[in-house]
């Protein structure tokens, strides 16, 4: 076990973020170095970039939630923007952002639209990022640029140093991934820490094998066997999970200045 990903009581910066943010921490007490081993727990924002209801993208977020909920090991909480919170986000408009003259040190100094605040303050509470991302002409999707631009302006980027991972589908051969160039190069500027690896590419035809429930999106039950296309899906995702813990432990963030 690396030292970075376990707290011991020497790892004084982690223990006081810990509970400033009342973030919780799983004790595995385990006895490593000078007493228990205290991991903390990460909050990870899931964001789709599609609008539709019975959006795939949205239903392997859930997927993702569910193995986040039902295995402690992958110590991740992690909260999905809804396709309605993404309908409120206005289309960007920097002029909508506007300047407040008299705030003062450690007040907000730009105030946004209700939706836009909003969003703002989900990304700034998480410690790392997962995008699921349908590839549209070869890029993303119009929604989930805004998103992003709307998270960086002003004098506070909110998605500077996090980690990410991304889950790219497309309905063709390619599985997303030109659309998820453009989210990578789009992440270098926002400083965003994003995989490296393409951990997850699916193509979902419009026919061929069901995965995802047409009325809901969500990924089909698996029931239990190992060789159901949903399985293989639900397996990568918890391998992109397992890996987003591993890359967060590497870029802290100090949630102290939220
Ligand atoms: C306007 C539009 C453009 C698309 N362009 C591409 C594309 O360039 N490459 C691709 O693989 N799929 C493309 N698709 C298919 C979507 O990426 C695919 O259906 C995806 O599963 C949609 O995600 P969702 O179910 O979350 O809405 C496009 C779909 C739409 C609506």
């Amino acid at each position: 076990m690396s030292s970075s990903s376990c707290f011991c009581f020497s790892n004084l910066f982690s223990c006081r973020r810990s509970r400033k943010h009342n973030s919780k921490i799983v004790d595995e007490a385990n006895g490593v170095g000078n007493g228990p081993c205290i991991k903390k727990v990460f909050k990870v924002l899931a964001i789709s970039g599609s609008l539709r209801n019975a959006s795939c993208t949205h239903g392997l977020l859930r997927a993702a939630q569910k193995h986040a909920q039902n295995d402690p090991s992958l110590r991740m909480e992690i909260e999905i923007v809804s396709v309605d919170e993404m309908r409120s986000l206005p289309r960007l408009d920097p002029g909508l952002a506007v300047k407040n003259e008299k705030a003062g040190k450690g007040q907000n100094y730009y105030t946004y639209p209700a939706a836009v605040e909003s969003f703002i303050k989900k990304v700034k509470a998480a410690d790392c990022i997962i995008f699921s991302c349908p590839e549209y002409n070869y890029s993303i999707t119009g929604v989930l640029k805004d998103a992003l631009d709307w998270a960086c302006i002003g004098p506070d980027n909110a998605w500077t140093g996090k980690a990410a991972a991304i889950m790219a589908v497309g309905g063709q051969d390619a599985r997303g991934c030109r659309g998820t160039y453009h989210l990578r190069q789009i992440g270098v500027k926002l400083d965003l820490n994003i995989i490296n690896k393409e951990l997850f590419a699916l193509h979902n035809p419009k026919s061929n094998e069901v995965i995802f429930d047409e009325k809901t999106g969500d990924l089909i039950d698996d029931q239990g066997s190992k060789n159901h296309p949903a399985a293989k899906i639900n397996s990568r995702v918890k391998t992109i999970l397992a890996a987003l813990l591993q890359f967060a432990e590497k870029f802290p963030i100090d949630h102290s200045s939220d």
